[in-house]
């Protein structure tokens, strides 16, 4: 496998789960998720313990599910309830595995990995999905290829002149210093634009004529986080790279969880701290979010069917790659260190 272990993926978001069963594969394991009537979610492993068929085709009966082939009745601790012949005693040693799940920055979490380990303050810190005076919306994507493909994209803004021509991409994207940081598991790749012209998106938000300092500050977080730091403020307002809330902000949030290692479960969304109080807004920009990683999804599916056609070829990285190269390098020793003995 190519993902890291122990560690909290997005199975969904919060509005995806209700009451009804809910499949998903993470990480290459088939779950099924569904809220409590207490609205808590449940996560356990989508095959009953008799045949396998799928649980998420089951019947829900208050807290537990029952399945639809011959009616083996687990709770919502993964344990037996009731057995297909009425009559017969329940055995306890038949069991669903359930797995940790969390709620946090309008997202689910599900612990792959080591059960014992779940610990809620190891969640991503997706702050700006929380803040105080920011909101935060988004979609979901499912997408063909290796995450790995996706996060490479992602740290690597280059791509927009091409990619995205017609809606975010500028010259100036080309032509700004790209500068690559590592702190730890951390890796930060910048770009500055200083008196550029705002492209169209950005005029509307900040409202104001004249030249704007332009920032994308790409943060990649383990286990398969970017979060993009993207904005514009006045020339003259006194951003920096390091503070820039001097004019509109925003993070582009970005989740890859994998599904298998060829296809990926894309989470995505925009927090910001302007136009706050607008749900049009939020409703628009999702939409114009949707057209825009349409445009990336295209790419990264034809790239993961060129790199199975051409098994005899390699990757090569450039200087635009330098974050993606990191972030992968990152990802390998954070696996080597789980696999060392304790
Ligand atoms: S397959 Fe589920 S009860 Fe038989
Ligand atoms: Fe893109």
């Amino acid at each position: 496998m190519t993902w890291l272990e122990n560690s909290w993926y997005v199975a969904a978001w919060d509005s995806e789960v209700d009451r009804a069963p809910f499949a998903r594969t993470i990480c290459g394991v088939p779950v099924v998720m569904y809220r409590k009537l207490d609205g808590n979610v449940v996560a356990m492993r989508d095959a009953c313990p008799h045949r396998l068929l799928p649980l998420s085709m089951g019947i829900k009966e208050d807290d537990s599910l029952r399945c639809r082939y011959h009616g083996l009745r687990v709770g919502p601790d993964g344990a037996a309830e009731e057995m297909p012949l009425k009559t017969a005693a329940v055995k306890k040693a038949v069991c669903v595995e359930t797995f940790a799940v969390a709620e946090k920055h309008r997202f689910i979490w599900l612990w792959v990995g080591d059960k014992a380990k779940a610990d809620p303050a190891l969640i991503p810190d997706l702050w700006p999905c929380s803040a105080e005076g920011w909101v935060f919306d988004g979609g979901y994507s499912p997408i063909a290829c290796d995450y790995r493909l996706l996060i490479d994209n992602l740290m690597d803004l280059t791509h927009e002149t091409y990619v995205h021509n017609g809606s975010i991409g500028q010259p100036e994207l080309m032509e700004a210093e790209i500068e690559t940081e590592v702190d730890g598991d951390h890796v930060r790749v910048s770009r500055w634009m200083p008196g550029v012209d705002a492209p169209p998106f950005w005029r509307g938000a900040l409202k104001k004529p004249g030249p704007v300092d332009r920032w994308q500050i790409c943060h990649f977080l383990l286990p398969s986080v970017v979060m993009i730091d993207v904005g514009v403020a006045p020339v003259g307002a006194g951003a920096t790279i390091e503070d820039h809330d001097q004019g509109v902000r925003g993070f582009v949030i970005d989740f890859m969880t994998p599904e298998s290692e060829t296809t990926t479960h894309y989470f995505w969304g925009m927090a910001r701290n302007f136009a706050a109080d607008d749900p049009g807004f939020t409703a628009g920009f999702r939409k114009q979010q949707n057209v825009v990683f349409n445009e990336d999804i295209v790419v990264l599916e034809a790239q993961q069917r060129s790199i199975a056609a051409n098994p005899d070829l390699k990757l090569r990285a450039y200087q635009i790659d330098e974050g993606g190269v990191r972030v992968r390098r990152i990802i390998d020793r954070a696996r080597e260190r789980q696999m060392e003995p304790a």
